[in-house]
């Protein structure tokens, strides 16, 4: 029987939707994580703990373990354990992107210089130690974007349009990437990034690499405008809107992005953004759409992106590629302001809005609530599924309309 390693960092969303897909499979999983797992509780050989912050350790747990119980895959499931697994894939001759490749698609200021020297839109970047003093940053042109070298979700992404806000975004940037959650303690704080802000419409492109072929999954549209001071989230819609020749510089510009940064296996999501002087490529990770988004994503006869993930990885056989038909969309349910979660009202309004299929409030009630550029969790996610992206659009717009937050 194929066996797989799953790789789960603590602070994922995915686990479920990868392990069902994995039984779905009926495949063998091994549960990799930084904590003894409740999933795979007493049966040996179904659990491997292991550092995913330490890629040289957890490529040695990874060996030791694939000694007694032979490995077909390995598959991170999320943003926190792509090194991990692509150190483990390497030690194991299994199908992976090579480490650099992944290190680069995870530190942005490497990812400006391997797209520059690929001759694609790049911003004008520098790169400061947290430690700089905020009013010593200069900047030529504004408006800029000031963010940490390595975190997502947009945490720590402040614009700012003068040199008064650059300091002030500066020194917030700073006190986030040294906070405890972020920096563990004894470690160097990560790097701050200034660089030019890219006016446009964004849109984010899910991928699959095959030896080094990227085949596009879908182009969602992003039709909230992003334009700062932060940069939250909101909703996604698949198909884009755009314009077919619009799509195809999308697709041209995606996939020269990955071969800039040397990604050759496995999902890919990447952000870009468009405007009169071109795409722009803003990031691309070697892993699939974050939060619980994929969940917009169906292929062929209804199978689920993560089902493509773990067949990719173990080398079964591929069913197709393509999207279902319907237009599909998701709502990142921004977080109103801070404070305890006491309730979420209107969700049963919400769900009775036609197209709406599915509503989950991720942050438990008496959970804190973090706004951004602070904040790293999202309140929950909204699904809906419409004949096209506007009705889908509108869906979740009104749904949204009915949900009430209640903080404290
Ligand atoms: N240079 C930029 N110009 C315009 N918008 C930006 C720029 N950098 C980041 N953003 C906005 O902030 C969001 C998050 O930034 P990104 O670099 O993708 O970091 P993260 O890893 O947190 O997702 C982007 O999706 C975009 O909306
Ligand atoms: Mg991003």
């Amino acid at each position: 029987m194929t066996r797989i390693l799953l790789l789960i960092p603590s602070r994922t969303y995915r686990t479920r939707d990868f392990v069902e897909a994995a039984h779905a499979l009926e495949v063998e999983v091994v549960v990799g994580s930084e904590h003894p797992s409740p999933l795979a509780a007493g049966s040996p050989g179904r659990s491997l703990q292991l550092d995913l912050d330490d890629a040289p350790a957890g490529r040695r747990a990874i060996e030791e373990f694939a000694r007694r119980y032979p490995l077909d895959a390995i598959v991170p499931v999320d943003d926190g354990s792509t090194l991990v697994a692509a150190a483990g894939a390497a030690a194991l001759g299994l199908p992976h992107n090579r480490f650099e490749a992944v290190a680069a698609s995870r530190d942005k200021g490497r990812l400006r210089d391997l797209l520059a020297a690929a001759g694609l839109n790049t911003p004008r970047f520098r790169i400061w130690p947290a430690g700089t003093d905020p009013e010593e940053v200069p900047s030529p042109t504004f408006p800029v974007v000031v963010k940490p070298v390595d975190l997502s979700g947009s945490r720590g992404v402040i614009r700012a349009d003068d040199p008064d806000g650059l300091a002030a975004a500066f020194a917030r940037v700073a006190s986030i990437v040294r906070s405890p959650e972020v920096c563990p303690p004894g470690a160097e704080p990560q790097r701050i990034i200034v660089e030019d802000f890219i006016p446009g419409v964004e849109i984010a492109v899910e991928g699959l690499l095959r030896g080094g072929q990227l085949e596009v999954l879908a182009i969602f549209d992003k039709p909230d405008p992003l334009d700062g001071p932060f940069f939250e989230e909101t909703i996604y819609v698949t198909p884009s809107r755009l314009p077919a020749a619009t799509q195809v510089l999308v697709r041209e510009t995606t996939a020269a992005a990955t071969r800039a940064i040397g990604l050759t296996e496995g999902p890919i999501h990447a952000e870009l953004r468009l405007n009169g002087r071109g795409a722009w490529v803003l990031e691309v990770a070697a892993r699939s759409i974050g939060g619980l988004c994929a969940r917009t994503l169906r292929f062929g006869a209804g199978v689920p992106l993560e089902e493509l993930i773990i067949r990719h990885a173990a080398r079964l056989p591929l069913p197709s590629l393509e999207r279902e038909r319907a237009a599909a969309g998701v709502m990142m349910l921004p977080i109103p302001r801070a404070g305890i979660l006491r309730e979420v009202r209107g969700q049963e309004a919400a769900r009775a809005v036609p197209g709406i299929e599915g509503l989950t409030i991720t942050i438990p009630i008496g959970g804190s609530l973090v706004p951004l550029p602070e904040g790293d969790r999202y309140l929950g996610f909204m699904f809906a599924r419409a004949d096209g992206p506007a009705e889908v659009e509108a869906a979740l717009r009104e749904a949204h309309r009915r949900l009430e937050v209640v903080t404290e």
